[in-house]
């Protein structure tokens, strides 16, 4: 794939950024945000935390009241942003032991914690069990004999769940589709032998299903949480099984990219919170039913601050290079930089032009937005890149070319904090043994 022809085959001419979509705050005024890469340097994270806020209140709204809501950490699992969320009352959905010990570290009870995801290892198993993980959820039937069989010498206990993977039918999925052709989950059939076979050794108490991210239609989210509500019932009716805890994914997503649209609030609350209160007048024994989120609830709070290295006029394309890109971001709109984030220069009103705004690895995949129409931008100045607070720094190549990984920082209440130092050469060397000669 020819990356640098690769926004001109999408189509994309001339582009405004989205800029409508830039999510109101005051730490997001020119001249705070400058402020703050003028202390802390570039590249650099800004994370707001009353945007964190204002995000989970936005979906506890939209949400069933009898519903709760885990954070999925693979998003953003900055130890601050953890910690707002778990003081709000979010549990938390982690994907490795990483993830969990950075939940505990930011005060909250591995109690709290969910682990899901597919390839878990005998340690990873044996630590999630050791720290006391609330739920543990089986990606396999094997992957439940091995549990079994190891555990026996293993300390801690935990309850089960299975994930279900409804099929490629049943499903349908927004940004990236989980269910169907994949690798993750059991099949119904495996489901409901392991369950069966389960129920006199470790019954399995908890039923999972995710099958989709990032989706802004409110009636594919509801479609997805019909059909996981089914299975869940069919699978407890075939079985006997009374699933204590259930967990039905989301993949509530946010407007990126223009033309994206709103979710639609309203149908997606009706809608959801019937589907709810009708599973549960028929399951009284489901003690927590819970969506998943990351990308809503951490996404809008986080700003990427770069600032620009150098400008190169060729033939009719400025390229501006900056000094943070797809290493810190992430790989945005799949390298091509065709559908740009809301992006601003800042403190500049001068003429526009159309950039192409690059970072700093040499490879045509370090572009962030093509041909976007922006003020001309100088050296020195900063380009502040909206909706960065998920799947950007934990997305990041940050090893490629020994960049390492930039700064976080917070702003809560007009104060700004560290929050992760910037990565140095000797940290990137520390684990690493020169071979003997
Ligand atoms: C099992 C699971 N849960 C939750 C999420 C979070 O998705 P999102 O950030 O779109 O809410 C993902 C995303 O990959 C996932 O795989």
């Amino acid at each position: 794939v020819d990356i640098a022809k690769a926004g001109e085959s999408m189509g994309v001419r001339r582009r405004e950024p989205p800029n409508h979509l830039i999510p109101r705050s005051d730490a997001f005024e020119d001249r705070f945000l400058a402020g703050l890469a003028a202390q802390f340097g570039t590249p650099l994270f800004v994370y707001d935390f009353s945007l964190v806020r204002e995000s989970f209140f936005e979906l506890s709204a939209l949400l069933p009241p009898e519903s709760g809501i885990l954070y999925s950490v693979k998003a953003n699992p900055s130890l601050g942003v953890l910690q707002q969320l778990g003081r709000l009352g979010a549990g938390f959905e982690v994907a490795s032991i990483g993830e969990l010990v950075a939940v505990e570290r930011a005060g909250q009870d591995a109690q709290d914690g969910v682990f899901v995801g597919p390839g878990k290892t005998d340690d990873e198993l044996r630590e999630a069990l050791e720290r006391g993980v609330g739920w543990l959820v089986l990606d396999s039937p094997a992957e439940y004999e091995r549990l079994v069989r190891l555990s026996t010498d293993w300390g801690g206990s935990t309850s089960l769940a299975i994930r279900l993977n409804p099929g490629a039918g049943n499903s349908r999925g927004g940004l990236l589709r989980m269910s169907g052709h994949t690798p993750f989950g059991m099949t119904f059939e495996e489901a409901e032998g392991l369950v069966r076979s389960s129920a006199a050794r470790w019954p399995i108490e908890g039923f999972h299903g995710y099958l989709g991210t990032g989706i802004l239609e409110a009636q594919t989210i509801v479609e997805n949480t019909e059909v996981l509500l089914r299975c869940a019932s069919d699978l407890q009716a075939r079985t006997g099984a009374r699933f204590r805890f259930v967990d039905v994914g989301g993949g509530f997503g946010i407007p990126q990219y223009d033309r994206d649209k709103q979710i639609d609030q309203p149908e997606l609350r009706n809608a959801l919170a019937r589907l709810v209160s009708e599973y549960r007048r028929k399951h009284q024994w489901a003690e927590r039913l819970v969506f998943e989120s990351g990308r809503f609830l951490s996404a809008r709070a986080g700003v990427f601050l770069a600032r620009v290295v150098d400008c190169k006029q060729r033939e009719e394309e400025l390229f501006v290079v900056l000094d943070g890109g797809l290493s810190s971001l992430g790989g945005r709109d799949g390298y091509a930089g065709a559908r740009p984030m809301p992006l601003r220069v800042l403190r500049n009103d001068g003429g526009e032009v159309t950039a192409t705004l690059c970072g700093p690895l040499c490879t045509p995949m370090d572009r962030i937005a093509a041909r976007v129409s922006i003020p001309k931008p100088s050296p020195g100045q900063i380009v502040a890149m909206f909706l960065a607070g998920a799947y950007a720094f934990s997305a990041s190549p940050g090893l490629f070319l020994s960049h390492g990984y930039c700064a976080e920082v917070s702003v809560d209440h007009g104060e700004a904090r560290l929050l992760r130092s910037r990565q140095q050469a000797g940290d990137l060397l520390r684990l690493q043994n020169p071979a003997r000669s």
